[in-house]
């Protein structure tokens, strides 16, 4: 396991070959999408890349677009709201195409009869990229590699069974609570690194440290992501008022439902370059790390919360987004500190590599070395001569 060098940092060139590597839907595996945020028979934008578009026809089948229209190349949506409506539909020609994206037809536009007709109908079907789907996530795969990354998610559907919260992956129990995004500064890999840091939690979050017991912590590794599990803290959330909600909430949830409360606290799963999936006891949480341009990128977060909480215990989701969010604050500036201090070192003139993950004792920062190790085998430091 090695580190990332400084120069894998705030680097244009590394940043396009980013983009290349990990953040193009037909290399690897990346996220595009959940069922939760598409309607049945409808359409929406990809979830954090407006270069695509997943169409869900009405027996769920999903189909993964590009979002441009084949009359001249314009994009087909410029919003992210859902459209529940099968057919895409250009504006600017009235071109409107079937949710595979075969081509219907255009305004005042007629293709004609016979073989040569239908040759061009489907040199005008919007392309289309290779979906793997997972409990409702839908991910842009190469489709050489799709068994090996479906071996890669089944691995974390044992991690969860093993632990007996399997079907806490699935959202079908669950409502959209809210959607936000939350603007960074930087480079992306910081906000992953913080991701697979749990060694930060004890020292700087006092809130959610008395929540989850991270002496509890168990790790668990694909090729393409890593988890952690922990356990809820006997502490029941006593530094934080909302967390101590959250905990005495679950309680009388569980009791409503006639079912002891789960010991799990949270399982955290990141799987690269950009999806991390939190489900905790109450709460899942699917946040994207959206790359907006060099140095900067959102973080968009929905948070999903089972179906009957808020009327067997009116107020209680409310207050667990409000303690999530708590932690929110504190982490977005560890995560933007690390840039502030990687220009210093550079402004010095210091070239150490700035990241000594400590690996000792429960390995708390377990994640951030795999998350490395996996970057540099997907994208890696260019040689000088490309720089
Ligand atoms: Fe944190």
């Amino acid at each position: 396991m090695q580190s990332l060098p400084n120069t894998a940092y705030a680097s244009p060139v590394v940043f396009e070959r980013e983009m290349q590597r990990a953040f193009s839907p037909e290399n690897g595996l990346k996220y595009v999408g959940h069922d939760i945020l598409l309607p049945l028979g409808g359409h929406r934008r990809s979830d954090g890349d407006e270069r695509l578009v997943l169409t869900r026809d009405p027996d769920g089948s999903v189909h993964l677009l590009a979002n441009l229209c084949t009359h001249a190349c314009r994009p087909i949506l410029s919003h992210d709201e859902p459209i529940n409506k099968p057919r895409l539909a250009c504006e600017f020609h009235d071109w409107s195409f079937r949710s595979d994206g075969s081509l219907i037809g255009g305004a005042n536009f007629d293709l004609g009869r016979g073989d040569a007709a239908e040759a061009r109908r489907d040199a005008l079907k919007i392309p289309g990229f290779d979906l793997l789907s997972w409990h409702g996530f839908h991910f842009a795969v190469d489709p050489d590699q799709r068994d090996s990354y479906a071996a890669d998610l089944a691995r974390i559907d044992s991690d969860f069974a093993e632990r007996g919260v399997d079907q806490w992956l699935d959202l079908d129990d669950c409502v959209l609570h809210s959607t936000h995004d939350d603007p960074y500064y930087g480079d992306w890999k910081a906000f992953l690194e913080v991701f697979g840091d749990c060694y930060h939690v004890p020292p700087y979050h006092p809130g959610l440290a008395s929540f989850v017991d991270c002496g509890s912590i168990e790790w668990t590794f694909g090729e393409n992501f890593h988890a952690q599990f922990l356990t809820l803290s006997d502490e029941r959330g006593a530094t934080s008022a909302k967390y101590a909600e959250w905990a005495d909430g679950l309680d009388v949830y569980y009791a409503k439902r006639g079912e002891p409360t789960p010991r799990m606290g949270v399982g955290w799963v990141g799987i690269y370059p950009n999806l991390m999936f939190e489900v905790y006891n109450g709460l899942r949480v699917l946040s994207v790390i959206v790359p907006t341009g060099f140095g900067e990128y959102i973080n968009r977060v929905h948070y999903c919360v089972p179906a009957d909480m808020e009327t067997l215990v009116p107020g209680l989701a409310q207050s667990i987004v409000d303690a999530f969010e708590e932690t929110v604050v504190e982490d977005h500036d560890l995560v933007e500190r690390r840039h502030d201090g990687m220009v210093t070192a550079r402004s010095l003139g210091l070239t150490f590599d700035n990241y000594s993950a400590n690996l000792a004792g429960l390995s708390l920062e377990a994640g951030v070395s795999h998350f490395h190790d996996w970057w540099n085998r997907r994208v890696g430091v260019p040689e000088p001569s490309l720089s």
